[in-house]
């Protein structure tokens, strides 16, 4: 058994479709789940969501434009629907005519905002949404990656990034050479479609100026704790408990269709002193690291997660991935 992109039991979830601030008063699409959607801002803030066709002609909405008051007219005969999609007008029938009461847009079970990201839930979700906790805090800064639209399995995308063997050898120009290969044991406890995972390990801060100066040593402890949130959604908070400070990754991965997906990733640092230029710099070495793991993941030839685990061999530095496929076969199994 294995876990594509387009699986229904993925409708059953919340999965993120754009961030929040790509969102305009005037309709765009997004691929989601093999289907397309259409989104925009109402003038109340509201996010408006819809599957992207017309129910007369089945033309793309997105091709159409919003009024003032958030109201969608698609561009081929000009019907008109509101924002909970009900049609409003349709031109060639006059002013006074009684409009078809299947004349209605597709709205997907639930629409979300959180953490500067939109949701959708296609069907009733049996997952939560996912938050992100320094996302509210003031002392800490966001950066956010570019987003990524790239041929590849979100499953295997969650795996890589939920992997902790991997860094000193696809990360070994940007971060990884100095890193321990021996993963150390690490406490892992799962609370429903979700899991939290935390080791702290010895690392050479080689950014530390305390070094220099003789304040610290160069080997520093660091606490790692990766938080999952079934199916997509993953975030790393790395503690420097030498030198101080607190950065955390976020990595939000849309299923797009069968041999797409979108990765949305921020970072949150309390770090930084405020410095944009420092964040600007934090970001363009995380897009590195980012690539080195697309490299891995666009060179799979099947694009899809096994969920079977005698498919692969385990091993016990392995325990955060195996539990990504227990909890993804439980999703599917309904459990
Ligand atoms: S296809 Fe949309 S109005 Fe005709
Ligand atoms: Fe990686």
């Amino acid at each position: 058994m294995r876990l594509s992109n387009v699986d229904p039991a993925l409708e059953s979830c919340w999965q993120v479709v754009c961030r929040s601030n790509d969102l305009t008063s005037q309709p765009t699409a997004y691929a989601l789940l093999g289907r397309h959607w259409v989104l925009w801002r109402t003038p109340s803030g509201t996010v408006a969501a819809f599957l992207d066709q017309c129910p007369h002609r089945l033309a793309p909405l997105s091709r159409g434009t919003c009024d003032h008051a958030g109201i969608i007219q698609c561009g081929y005969h000009g019907w008109r629907f509101d924002i909970t999609g009900i049609c409003v007008e349709i031109p060639a029938l006059g002013p006074d005519a009684h409009l078809p009461g299947r004349a209605q847009l597709t709205a997907p079970h639930g629409v979300a905002e959180s953490h500067g990201l939109v949701f959708l839930a296609i069907r009733p979700p049996s997952t939560p949404l996912p938050t992100v906790a320094v996302a509210s805090d003031p002392t800490f800064q966001r950066g956010d990656l570019p987003v990524v639209t790239t041929s590849g399995a979100a499953g295997l995308f969650a795996d890589n990034f939920l992997d902790v063997a991997h860094f000193p050898f696809v990360h070994a120009a940007t971060f990884g050479a100095g890193e321990e290969r021996t993963v150390p044991s690490y406490t892992l406890e799962r609370d429903g479609y979700c899991f939290t995972a935390s080791y702290e390990h010895l690392f050479a801060n080689r950014e530390d100026p305390g070094v220099d100066a003789g304040l610290r040593p160069l080997m520093q402890r660091r606490a790692l704790t990766y938080r999952y949130t079934a199916p997509f959604h993953m975030e790393l908070e790395i503690t420097y408990l030498d030198a101080g400070g607190t950065n955390v990754i976020g990595f939000f991965i849309a299923p797009a269709d069968a041999d797409t997906v979108r990765v949305y990733s921020t970072l949150w640092r309390n770090d930084l002193g405020g410095s944009l230029e420092a964040m600007e710099q934090a970001v363009a070495f995380e897009v590195a690291v980012l690539d080195e793991d697309l490299a891995v993941q666009c060179s799979y030839r099947e694009r899809s997660l096994p969920l079977d685990l005698t498919m692969e061999l385990h091993t016990k530095a392995d325990r955060t991935t195996v539990e990504l496929r227990r909890i993804l076969r439980d999703l599917i199994d309904g459990r």
